[in-house]
This record gives C-alpha cells, structure tokens and sequence, in this order.
C-alpha cells in the first residue's frame, strides 16, 4: 500500500517535472536561430494596422534593396576614404576617433570608400539620421554584407537635407560603436546664416565619461564678444546625454537635423538628447563668455569661462520640445493615415537563441518573431509608441523623419518636432506619424545597443521590396 502510494507519489513528480521540461525544452529549441536567415521572410507577424483585407506583402518577389542605390551616376562632390583599424576594444577611423568631420552642402553627391584594415568581424557605415536610398543605409545583413578584412565598400548617397547627424557601423554594432567607430556629419544649406559659425560637439564615453569630441574635461576655443555660434552636439552613447549653456541665453535651433519653428530664448534650462539624437544651441558669445556643460563630465568654453573652476548645477528645467517654439504645416494630413500601427515594449522570460534570459518584447513577442511593419509608398503612416518597461528606450527609425503628434495623450503645440531618435521613457506613449516615402526595408529599434543586441529590434517593410542579405552565415552579418 505504502509501497504503491509511494510509487503514484513518484509518477506524478516526474509528470510534473516532464510537464514543466518538456515546453521548456520546446521553448528553446524553437528560440534557436537558424545560421543565417532572411530578415524579410521569417517570424513575419501580421501586426494589423493596414486597410482591411489588406494581404501581407509579397516578399519573395519585387525590387531587391541592394537595387535601391538611388541616382548616383556621376562626379561626387565630396569624396572621403574612411580606413577602420581595431585595436583591442577600440576603434579609430582614419587611426582617430571620433572619425573625420564629414561635410557637405545640401545637393552634393556625397562618396565615401570604406576600407576595412584588421576588424575581423566586419564593419559598415550607417549615416544615422541622413535618410539615404535603401542601398546606401549600411546595415549588415539588411541593406549590404559586411566589409570583411581587406574589403572596400563605396558609398554614394546626395545630401538633401542640412543639418547635424553622424555615421557609425551597423556591424556588432553595440560593441563597434561604444568602441568609437563613429564620427560626425555636417550638412550645411544652401544658403547659411551669415556671420554664424559651426561647431560640432560630438559627445562620446570612451570608459572615463561623457567626452567631447573625444577630449575629457574642459576644452577651450576662441570666440570674440557679438559671435554667433551653432553647437552642434551628438550624443553617440547608448544612455541619455545632458547639456547645458552658462553665461548666455541660447536657442535650440534643430532636433535631429531639423530645423526648429520659431524657437524663443531659453535660460537655466537642461536639454536632454537622447542615445544617437541631435540638438543644435544657438548662442551669442557675450563679453564675459560662455560655456556648454555636457553631461556634467566634460565642458566647451567660448572665449572667457563664466564660471571657471565650478561646475555650474543642473538646471532645474528641462527643456520640452513638446511645447517649443511655433506650429507650422508638416506638409501632410496624420489625421488620414493610412496605417496606425502599436509598437509596445515590453519584457519578459524566455530563449532568445537558445539564450535563457530576460529579453525585450515588442508587442508581446520575443525575436525573431518580431513584427514587421508593412507599408507602401505613399502611405501616411502612423505609430503609437508605448514603453511598458522601467527603463528608457531611444527609439530610432532608420530611413525617414516622423513628427511628435502627441506624449501621454497631450498634442505637441510647439515647432514641428521632428525626430530619427525619441527617448520613451518607462510608462510613456508617443503617437508619431511619417510619410513613407522612402523604398526599401528598415531597421526600427531600440539605439541603447545592448537593447538591440537582446531583441529590441523591428523593421518597416515596403510593398514591393525584397531583401538581398541575409544576417548570418558565410557573410558573417550580425548587424546589432
Ligand atoms: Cu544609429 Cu540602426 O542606428
Ligand atoms: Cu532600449
């Protein structure tokens, strides 16, 4: 009797136990990756959005993306030759990092020939912020492979819009870029404001701190008194950077390369940018100075500093572009869009190729079963953006501009706020909207790199498209 009961005790343990292995074990197996995948085809989810009776896109057939190069035929006006050499964790372009300032006007044919020196994992430029062809977007495993040892890989891509952005690889990335293989962009207009002179301020934590344009500390550059200045600050790091100016009252001039609307004058206020975001201050350089704080770890003196030897305190107000400067039309209706789709992150247990471990969800789902959000040209398209975990996320979309509709429910009343990376903070919406005017498949994800590298990647797929990558295998493409 006790015998019988102890083996029924027995038998159902083990049931038990096979109850919980076995899906575990099917949870695993079926997070593996295969060793190299086409990102256009598989872990396809429908997520909605579309017009009724909408079918999923044909991916097996249409334009190849490494087609989608734009038109490029010609002389370049800007020719660069970007050499990547790896030392260890670190990574200089052109044996410096940050890389070489690349500048254009707006309407140059802009060519950059990357050579890979010793980076035996491979390397690609992304023009972060710039909406370049398809092609041209430097994505391992999505847009082109990776440049191996040896290799060169050419570039060509017209600068349409002015404005302040940077490139950095989008191979391994969350290890390239944290290890400098990055620089910044400067795309002047045509017609630039008279007597005001650029300064890019390219913010990077090589391990020691917030750096500007790779220097530590206090850097120090000539401006005489009545100087109009244009700082143009990059935050290249997977967290937030802060800044702010001391000395004299400044403008935000331009979010992510956009000209702001009417911006007034600010004073004591703190400008946050997010990982991979942009801001340009525009400042007057009094008599007695002025200076610009980044992140409370480094600073840029104009001329005098006002404050030397302290760190002035954080201003207590945060600058909001919600609510900045003066609305203007955003030449389309978001009112009529033609796809309104969810994009909620979350977190959650799981595999993640074979990988137990806490990985980030996109509605709901683990990679690679990450939604893809089918579009076509012309389509007004809008996303709600919903952060339903505790920690900031950057949010990057590559290839397009959206502008801010709403935060929490509000409605933006400010400047057009247009962005190519928005900070959602834990427990925060944002309704954003875009034309998609721009064939190809893009990247839509999370720019604190490690995110992306644990699965917070989407992609925006267009109708008619079809990838010529594909991410691992004998080409080696990991592109996060
Ligand atoms: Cu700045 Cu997908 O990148
Ligand atoms: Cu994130």
């Amino acid at each position: 009797m006790t015998f019988l009961r102890r083996r029924l005790r027995a038998t159902i343990a083990t049931l038990g136990a096979l109850a919980i292995v076995v899906p575990l074990g099917w949870l695993w197996w079926s997070s593996l990756l295969p060793s190299s995948y086409d990102l256009a085809t598989m872990g396809y989810v429908d997520l909605g959005g579309g017009p009724p009776g909408m079918d999923m896109p044909a991916m097996d057939h249409g334009t190849p993306v490494a087609d989608l190069t734009g038109d490029v035929a010609g002389e370049p006006d800007v020719s660069y030759t970007f050499t990547v050499h790896q030392d260890g964790g670190d990574y200089t372009v052109n044996r410096q990092s940050p890389g070489p300032l690349l500048k254009a006007t707006v309407g140059d044919l802009v060519e950059v020939h990357l050579t890979n020196d010793n980076v035996p994992a491979g390397i690609t430029l992304h023009w972060h912020g710039v909406d370049v062809p398809n092609a041209e977007d430097g994505v391992a495993g999505v847009t082109q492979d990776a440049v191996m040892p040896g290799q060169t890989f050419t570039y060509r891509w017209v600068a349409t819009r002015p404005g302040t952005y940077w490139y950095h690889s989008h191979q391994v990335s969350h290890s390239q870029v944290a290890g400098g293989l990055l620089g910044p962009i400067l795309i002047e207009p045509l017609h630039a404001e008279p007597g005001a002179t650029d300064e890019v301020v390219l913010l990077h934590d090589y391990g020691q701190g917030t750096s500007i344009n790779g220097t530590m500390g206090i850097s120090t550059l000539p401006a005489r008194p009545g100087q109009r200045v244009r700082l143009r600050l990059i935050n290249t790091d997977s967290g937030g950077a802060t800044a702010w100016v001391t000395g004299a009252p400044f403008v935000v001039a331009a979010i992510d390369g956009t000209d702001v609307y009417g911006p007034n004058p600010l004073s004591d206020t703190v400008v946050e940018i997010p990982a991979g975001g942009r801001a340009d201050l525009l400042v007057t350089v009094p008599p007695t100075g002025v200076r610009i704080d980044a992140s409370g770890a480094s600073t840029l003196v104009l001329g005098k500093d006002p404050s030397p030897g302290t760190l002035p305190a954080t201003p207590q107000t945060v600058f909001d572009p919600l609510s900045y400067g003066t609305p203007a039309p955003i030449g389309f209706d978001p009112a009529q869009a033609d796809r309104s789709f969810d994009y909620r992150i979350g977190r959650r247990p799981g595999f993640l190729d074979g990988k137990p471990g806490l990985w980030w969800t996109i509605n709901g789902h683990l990679f690679p079963n990450v939604p893809m959000y089918a579009v076509a040209e012309g389509d007004v398209v809008r996303f709600h953006l919903e952060n339903n975990s505790s920690v900031v996320h950057p949010m990057h979309l590559h290839g397009h501009h959206a502008v801010v509709l709403a935060r929490d429910g509000v409605a933006a009343t400010g400047s057009p706020w247009w962005v190519d990376s928005l900070d959602i903070r834990p427990d925060e919406t944002y309704d954003i909207a875009f034309v998609a005017d721009n064939p190809g498949i893009w990247m839509d994800h999370c720019h604190n790199l490690p995110h992306a590298a644990q699965g917070l990647v989407a992609h925006l797929m267009y109708e008619g498209v079809t990838s010529s990558f594909r991410v691992g295998g004998a080409a080696g493409n990991e592109p996060e």
